[in-house]
């Protein structure tokens, strides 16, 4: 019989995350003080949680996962599954490659972030705050911080890229029964909304933007703390889950991806699958690629430049040294807009540089990028965030330019999340019913 579903006991869940900072070659570039104003480094330890920046800093290549959060991730349904699509196989007619994935689509609010927002929702109650402040853009994340402050008995505050805050309101209602406060961003919240909204009232707001007033909304009170969903090291370390699950299971199976491939916004699912393997690569126990799937609308990898840059629009963050389109550039909307970000993770960024990750970036209008999430629901049956279905596109013509030319291949997606939130999506790009 052939098993598609690669499960791992409860008691394969790993004990520890893994951190690539100590093995990346030639390191990662410090963040820098942008040398005006009040040290931003200063800032963000007032903001920001302190078992976070911690680890952000640290060089402990494996960091454990206390107990407390291994609970909740077993609660969240952890370890997730890993998939052989040999359904989609067959429908691309592959015969040399053979296609797998991930399924952080199953966590309890549809995405990978669940991952880190449970390790920081603990670290927070353990340090006396009770409100948990965050930007999000797609909502995933803003969904994932508001079930683990639940969980935890906390409360959040976020603050939501307008363009989409306007059409999502089934992700937001579901953001709010878990009790969140959600503001539209820019909002008149914070002075740097105002600031915003006075020169455009209907400005669609960005990523940036968002964590600039979320930033600034925690210096109100000392309960609250700032939460961030992508970029940051801490992130990319508590989301290393996912590609640490993926190696037990891979040995499970007896086989081992050639190419690894996710979508990339600001670079968390991406770094989760991406960063264990990257690991036996440069310790040299394994050879295989690594390709982000990004939109025309943030190519930040693919056309943005490597330098230092601010994290949000208003510059409350340090610089880091990142690829990046600059942080004051405006971006398109799109209907994935959680890939829509000006610059990529530090630690990616540094991957990309020393020629370790590839990247692509895939047409704005997204029409080939929910065309293949859609053959991905009618030969798998599961339903995909349009963020994922970037990884699924760029995945698809991996395999078929590797069957083409009669390669053997076996290539990895990461399915970062589910797209039941995101129906109109799929509706209005791909034109479907009345
Ligand atoms: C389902 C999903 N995938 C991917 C992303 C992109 O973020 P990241 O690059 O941090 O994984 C998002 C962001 O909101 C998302 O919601």
């Amino acid at each position: 019989m052939k098993q598609a579903q690669i499960q791992l006991s409860i008691d394969d869940l790993p004990s520890k995350w893994y951190n690539i900072i100590p093995d990346l070659p030639g390191g990662l570039p410090s963040p820098k003080e942008p040398g005006d104003g009040e040290s931003r480094l200063q800032a963000l330890g007032r903001r920001m949680i302190g078992e976070c920046l911690k680890q952000e800093v640290s060089d402990a290549r494996w960091i454990d996962i206390p107990e407390g959060v291994r609970e909740l991730y077993i609660q969240a349904g952890r370890p997730r599954p890993l998939y052989r699509a040999y359904r989609l196989e067959q429908r691309l007619g592959l015969k040399k490659v053979r296609l797998y994935y991930k399924r952080e689509d199953l966590s309890p609010t549809g995405s990978h972030k669940v991952n880190t927002a449970l390790a920081q929702a603990y670290y927070a109650a353990k340090e006396g705050k009770t409100v948990l402040v965050t930007e999000t853009g797609a909502g995933q994340w803003g969904t994932a911080l508001a079930y683990a402050a639940s969980l935890m008995g906390l409360s959040t505050v976020v603050f939501w890229v307008r363009a989409v805050y306007d059409w999502k309101l089934e992700r937001r209602t579901l953001m709010e029964m878990y009790g969140a406060k959600v503001h539209a961003s820019p909002s008149n919240q914070t002075s740097f909304g105002r600031k915003m909204l006075s020169g455009d009232a209907n400005h669609p707001g960005s990523l940036g933007i968002a964590v600039s007033e979320g930033l600034e909304y925690v210096d109100g009170s000392a309960d609250r703390v700032y939460c961030l969903g992508s970029v940051l090291n801490h992130v990319l370390i508590h989301q290393s889950i996912i590609g640490l699950e993926a190696i037990k299971q891979f040995e499970q199976v007896d086989d081992s991806p050639d190419l690894v491939v996710g979508c990339l916004g600001g670079g968390s699912n991406f770094g989760g699958i991406a960063l264990p393997f990257i690991g036996e690569v440069l310790a040299g126990k394994r050879e295989c690629e690594f390709l982000a799937a990004q939109s025309e609308a943030a190519p930040n990898l693919v056309k943005g430049e490597y330098r230092y840059d601010f994290g949000d629009t208003a510059g409350h963050t340090p610089l880091l040294m990142m690829y990046t389109l600059g942080h004051e550039t405006v971006m398109h909307p799109i209907k994935s807009d959680g890939l829509r970000y000006h610059a990529a993770a530090p630690i990616i960024s540094a991957l990309r540089h020393s020629g370790h990750v590839r990247a692509v970036a895939l047409p704005r209008d997204e029409v080939s990028v929910f065309t293949a999430a859609k053959m991905f629901l009618e030969s798998e049956g599961w339903l995909i965030a349009g963020e994922s279905a970037h990884a699924v596109r760029a995945a698809i013509d991996e395999a078929k330019a590797a069957e083409a030319k009669g390669e053997e291949k076996c290539i990895l997606i990461n399915i970062s999340g589910h797209g039941f939130l995101d129906i109109a999506a799929y509706r209005d790009v791909l034109r479907l019913g009345s």
